[in-house]
């Protein structure tokens, strides 16, 4: 598909370059003689997770070594715990096994925890490996491979270390993504439900008129809206590479589902599904305090239920989700810069949403069954 070519050793220092994607379906066998495309001259060193590793580490070593790669492959325990220094410091000491060197390159296998631990030795090993995302998860190919944000997380919380780095390129093989489980899949279609309602009305069109094939990851259908919404974080994150403006409408839905997330221990819900509960409750915030158009709210919701995301957290005490809101690394100063949609397409950025809104509209999300 397409393949959006910019010059690989400039990527990581023009600031505000794109950085380039490749989509498509069963391209990972390309992967390699794409690389060497790229100008990389090296050795491959993949890092996975022991789960992505036994389903396809295999096709993809067999890629780099048939144009003389020489790669091999770490697999970390495919669990959150896994983002840390300790597991950093082992990624570490393979690479000095392997003798790596400044022309090699660190191949990420996996989800956004992969990608953010890989990215994060890529970094950091002799001062930087060039960086390649291969996201197996719907979230990492429409999100968190694109950006440049790595990092592990801290036992005092998460993403507390870590480094904006760029890769040289994310390679999505939609195909990839047949292993995924239902609930997986529609966590990262929040993502893609985001960028709708911030920047894409003709994309809620289509999620709506073709949840059924999204949902099933059929090719046809969902190779582009992933391209599409790719192209979109691309898009964003050439404009604001260091998040200091107008990236900040990619935290529509976050501001709430971060602080859910952390009540519930990163255990009760998915990351999208968590986005999904935020989005409407910051579609709430804005209706109740006239920003919002009416109708959005409802097509929110809607579409939101019809991809099986939950509208509502029940059970959990406002005032964790409140606490979280105000600890949120979005916070400048100490408002919270709300993300609210006026219409599909249209945000604006709030300081000033009064407290008694904000808990009346957190009441209601963890009140609430279902809508
Ligand atoms: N860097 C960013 O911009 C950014 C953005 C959002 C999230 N994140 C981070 O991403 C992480 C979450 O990423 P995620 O949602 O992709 O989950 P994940 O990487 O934790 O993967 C979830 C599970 O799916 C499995 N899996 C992955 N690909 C699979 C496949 N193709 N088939 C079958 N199973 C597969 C994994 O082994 C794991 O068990 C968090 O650590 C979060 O902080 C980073
Ligand atoms: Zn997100």
């Amino acid at each position: 598909m397409t393949n959006q070519q910019t010059d690989s050793a400039s990527v990581r220092d023009i600031p505000g370059n794109r950085e380039i994607i490749r989509v498509g379906h069963g391209i990972l066998p390309e992967l390699g003689s794409e690389l060497r495309a790229l100008g990389i001259r090296g050795r491959a060193h993949v890092v996975s997770d022991d789960r992505v590793a036994a389903l396809h580490g295999e096709k993809i070593l067999r890629s780099l070594a048939d144009v003389g790669f020489e790669p091999d492959l770490i697999a970390v325990p495919p669990r959150e715990e896994s983002k840390s220094l300790d597991q950093a410091a082992r990624l570490y000491s393979w690479l000095a096994d392997r003798r790596a060197e400044r022309a090699d390159v660190v191949v990420g296998l996996g989800g956004g925890l992969v990608g953010d631990l890989a990215g994060f030795v890529a970094a950091t090993y002799l001062r930087g490996l060039a960086l390649v995302h291969v996201p197996t998860t719907l979230l990492a190919q429409i999100d968190s491979s694109i950006g440049g944000k790595t990092g592990v997380n801290l036992p005092r919380g998460k993403n507390l270390v870590g480094a904006f780095y760029p890769s040289l390129l994310s390679f999505m093989d939609v195909q990839l993504l047949s292993t995924l489980s239902p609930r997986e899949i529609s966590s990262g279609w929040a993502e893609g439900i985001k960028y709708g309602f911030i920047l894409d009305p003709d994309l809620i069109d289509v999620l709506e008129r073709d949840a059924d094939e999204l949902i099933r990851l059929e090719p046809f259908h969902s190779t582009p809206i992933i391209e599409r919404c790719a192209n979109h974080k691309v898009q964003i994150v050439a404009e604001d590479p260091r998040e200091r403006g107008r990236r900040i409408i990619l935290n529509f839905g976050h501001t709430i589902a971060h602080a859910i997330e952390s009540a519930t221990s990163y255990q009760r819900f998915l990351h999208g599904e968590a986005v999904a509960i935020g989005m409407i409750g910051a579609a709430r915030i804005a209706e109740r305090i006239g920003v919002g158009k009416s109708g959005v709210l409802d097509r929110l919701v809607n579409l939101v239920q019809r991809y099986g995301l939950p509208t509502s957290a029940p059970g959990i005490a406002p005032a964790h989700i409140l606490d979280g809101i105000s600890l949120d690394k979005k916070v400048e100063g100490r408002s919270v810069r709300w993300v609210l949609v006026e219409e599909p397409g249209q945000t604006r950025v709030e300081r000033d949403v009064p407290l008694t809104v904000v808990n009346e509209v957190i009441s209601d999300l963890v009140r609430s069954v279902d809508i």
